[in-house]
């Protein structure tokens, strides 16, 4: 894509190792967390089952990506890479639900309350999500606990009642109506925008970012998490189901507000690609160690899965 010519050029960069190395970080840790608090009961089982099952990690790798681009490193940030993992399965748990989307695939695998039943799938979301904070308050008070306070506060808007919850509120809210380009563009920033948001600004914030450069950061964020559920909308359009380990069609059964569903597949596409090139242009006086941040943000809306 002629984004990669901005003026920036990182075309050089390895993205795909990138996030190979990162994950391995991230699924260790994970691991490490899940084992050491479980004791192989059933409300354990499904909380591994959901969190150890193969995402992406975008939102752990984009908290590092935004540390090391001001200077910070992995190992500062792991736990809040984490933590940000956990609340994502969490809301995907929950947003699996019959009483939500009602999927029965998820990560190519049944959901959570398919594998197990639907009360343990409730709690094993109630249970990563508190433990996400948890983990985020369990830092060593010598060891910078302000910032960590900071990412505390920074985490819990956006999973809260006025972030992601409000969003899916919304998608809940609106199926089977129509709403504006404004309201589906709220929507989509609130359920899914703004918990990628908070994984960028708690890299930066740990990675000891100045202001400006987290304010930079920000406005990266706000348009790469509009972008990510933009691209999500249009996988679920034209995705394959064996590549994205989640079906395919289920928005339009469901009258889901997308937006396909109001821009059409390329308007959608091409307001995605805008909001990218506005991402980029937000770091555009970042140095080198923005690259990988530069790289996901085209990987958002190229991505297959
Ligand atoms: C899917 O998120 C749900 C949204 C918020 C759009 P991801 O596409 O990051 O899902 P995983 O974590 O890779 O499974
Ligand atoms: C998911 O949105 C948003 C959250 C889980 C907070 P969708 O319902 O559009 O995501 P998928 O397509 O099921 O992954
Ligand atoms: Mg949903
Ligand atoms: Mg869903």
């Amino acid at each position: 894509m002629n984004l990669k010519n901005s003026s920036h050029d990182f075309s050089g960069f390895d993205l795909n190792s990138y996030i190979s190395k990162k994950n391995i970080l991230i699924n260790d840790e994970l691991n490490k967390i899940i084992s050491s608090s479980q004791n192989s009961n059933l409300l354990t089982k499904a909380m591994s089952y959901s969190l150890l099952s193969g995402g992406k990690r975008i939102r752990p790798v984009l908290c590092i990506a935004a540390s090391e681009a001001v200077g910070g490193n992995e190992y500062d940030v792991l736990p809040a890479a984490c933590a940000l993992e956990m609340i994502h399965t969490y809301s995907l748990i929950h947003d699996d639900l019959p009483a939500m989307d009602n999927d029965t695939l998820r990560r190519g695998k049944p959901t959570c309350h398919v594998a197990f039943n639907e009360s343990t799938a409730i709690l094993a979301g109630d249970a990563l999500l508190t433990l996400a904070f948890q983990i985020l308050s369990s830092v060593h008070i010598n060891n910078g606990a302000a910032k960590w306070l900071k990412v505390i506060h920074v985490v819990s808007l956006a999973a809260g009642y006025r972030g992601m919850i409000e969003g899916q509120m919304r998608d809940m809210a609106s199926e089977n109506s129509h709403i504006s380009l404004k309201e589906l563009e709220d929507m989509h920033s609130l359920k899914t925008g703004v918990l990628i948001e908070a994984s960028v600004e708690s890299g930066a914030i740990l990675g000891n970012g100045n202001s400006e450069q987290i304010e930079q950061l920000k406005i990266y964020a706000k348009n790469i998490g509009l972008a990510f559920q933009i691209t999500d909308d249009l996988l679920n359009v034209k995705g394959d189901p064996a590549i994205t380990g989640k079906a395919a069609g289920s928005d339009k059964t469901r009258n889901k507000n997308t937006y396909p569903a109001l821009l059409g597949v390329t308007g959608s596409e091409n307001h995605a690609k805008k909001l990218i090139t506005d991402a980029l242009h937000a770091i555009e006086t970042f140095d080198n160690k923005s690259d990988s941040l530069r790289a996901l943000a085209l990987y958002i809306i190229e991505r297959k899965r």
